[in-house]
């Protein structure tokens, strides 16, 4: 398995790999977004064998940050093939771009939404990753689900 950084010609498998596994899917010109404003931060997991994207990582700097708050990464969305989960794939791919975000971007701390009965990504995030939830968000899915927003400090 190779994990490398994603470029734009890997953005249809990306998507692939998303509309399986998640409710929240994106547009192409979203992935090409991130792809093209902050290059570093967004990895894929691709079959050595096959060049088959089976995982990605899409991440960006935030935008709405204000001048006064330091620099932070966010993690729009993650994920992996079912064929390839329990292998440490999204366990690389999280800290590839923790990684990026610090050194290219000095991110103070990461941060990502994920719903409240996502018991796998959680245990991700909080038990393998340190993560810790940093506030609620009622409804803030589209189905009406709470969002954790959980956050990782990256300057320690
Ligand atoms: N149950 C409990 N803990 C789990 C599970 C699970 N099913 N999956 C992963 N973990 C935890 C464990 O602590 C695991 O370590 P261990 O295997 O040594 O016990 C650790 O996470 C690392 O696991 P990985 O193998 O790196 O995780 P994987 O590559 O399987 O991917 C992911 C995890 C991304 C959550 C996968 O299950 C998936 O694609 N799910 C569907 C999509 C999804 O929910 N994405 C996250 C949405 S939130 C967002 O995108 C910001």
């Amino acid at each position: 398995m190779n994990i490398r950084t994603a470029t734009v010609d890997d953005l249809i498998g990306m998507q692939n790999a998303n509309i399986f596994n998640l409710p929240e899917n994106y547009t192409m010109k979203y992935y090409l977004y991130h792809a093209l404003t902050w290059p570093q931060l967004s990895y894929v997991a691709e079959e050595t064998s096959t060049g088959k994207i089976v995982g990605y990582i899409l991440a960006k700097m935030d935008e709405d940050a204000s001048p006064t708050e330091p620099p932070h990464g966010h993690v729009t969305s993650i994920s992996v093939l079912r064929t390839h989960r329990r292998l440490g794939l999204a366990n690389k791919l999280m800290k590839q771009s923790q990684e990026a975000m610090s050194t290219v971007y000095q991110s103070a701390y990461v941060s990502l939404h994920v719903r409240k009965t996502n018991r796998a990504a959680i245990s991700l995030y909080r038990d393998s990753l340190g993560f810790e939830v940093h506030d609620v968000e009622i409804s803030y899915y589209a189905d009406g689900e709470d969002a954790y927003g959980m956050r990782l400090d990256l300057t320690k």
